[in-house]
């Protein structure tokens, strides 16, 4: 399956273009190297085309509604979403406030429930999986990275990125192993032992990377995931998103409000008021990687 791409791969540093263990500051480089995404702009021009016919769809979602109760009051905060996500996209989902994004990113992240609808993930209907089910699958399969990074502050990272190991019931030592390995694949391998409050934001934010991988999972679901950074930070774990995406296929979905954050995706969807408003491969998507995309 997609998700053994991880395990099948020796642990390393994935290739960040100069973002390395020894010094997480980012000195992204400006000389053009390219880290193969030029090559996947062009693959992935034909995203709405030919070539989703033989991708496998990983998120498969049909007239998924969410509305909330407030008293006599009825909120739709999700009105109908159509969305079929494949393996190895790498999705930004944009609009306004309150338009129903990170309620989306719950369902799809099995941490809600959605109203009505259906939603295939992986294969599997989980509409109807009581919480438990939903628990298990989502510990399976899903990541998630937070804005606010959500780590454990007086922790050693290894620790942090070893929690959801725990629930999945692995054993110390195996989740020692896995944990040092995914965070040397975020650049991290000279930081296990500090704790979270004792690193940059852009390296916490690393740190949470590093867990949401560490169960192997078949997507990686982030809400806001730069929101708290600033843009040379944000564009570090951008080129880190893209990095996973093109060299070990993983499928990426974000929440971004910043058109320079979306412009390094393949594609855009765009929500407003609970609907689907828009959803388009970008033909050229910018390499965060250079480091030339993001100066103020
Ligand atoms: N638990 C809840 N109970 C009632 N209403 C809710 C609840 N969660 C969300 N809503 C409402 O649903 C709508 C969509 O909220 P959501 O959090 O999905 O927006 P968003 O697009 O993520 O916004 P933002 O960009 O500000 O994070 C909003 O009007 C919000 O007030
Ligand atoms: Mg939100």
């Amino acid at each position: 399956m997609f998700g053994n791409l991880l395990k099948s791969k020796k642990p390393q540093a994935i290739e960040t273009n100069g973002l390395s263990d020894d010094d997480m500051e980012p000195h992204v480089n400006g000389n053009g190297v390219s880290n193969g995404l030029a090559s996947n702009a062009s693959r992935f021009t034909m995203n709405n085309g030919v070539s989703e016919l033989i991708r496998k769809p990983v998120i498969e979602t049909k007239g998924i509604t969410k509305t909330y109760k407030m008293g006599d009051e009825v909120l739709n905060a999700l009105s109908g979403v159509d969305i079929t996500i494949y393996q190895g996209d790498l999705v930004a989902i944009m609009g306004p406030s309150g338009s129903g994004k990170s309620t989306l990113m719950n369902i799809v992240g099995c941490l809600d429930k959605p109203t009505s609808g259906t939603y295939k993930l992986d294969g599997v209907d989980v509409e109807k999986m009581n919480d438990d089910q939903l628990a298990g699958i989502r510990n399976q399969k899903i990541g998630f990275v937070f804005q606010s990074f959500n780590l454990l502050r007086r922790t050693p990272s290894i620790e942090n990125v070893a929690q959801p190991l725990i629930y999945a019931n692995v054993g110390g030592r195996e989740r020692s192993k896995r944990s040092r390995e995914a965070l040397e694949m975020v650049g991290l391998g000279k930081r296990l032992h500090h704790h979270a409050n004792e690193l940059s934001g852009g390296q916490q934010q690393r740190v949470a990377i590093a867990r949401a991988l560490v169960t192997d999972p078949a997507i990686i679901l982030a809400d806001e995931p730069t929101g708290n950074l600033d843009s040379k930070t944000g564009a570090e774990i951008m080129c880190l998103f893209q990095t996973l995406n093109a060299q070990r296929g993983m499928t990426i979905i974000f929440v971004t409000h910043d058109p320079r954050i979306a412009s390094h995706c393949k594609r855009v969807i765009r929500i407003a008021d609970g609907r689907i408003i828009g959803d388009d491969a970008t033909v050229d998507f910018l390499d965060a990687c250079r480091g030339d995309t993001f100066r103020e």
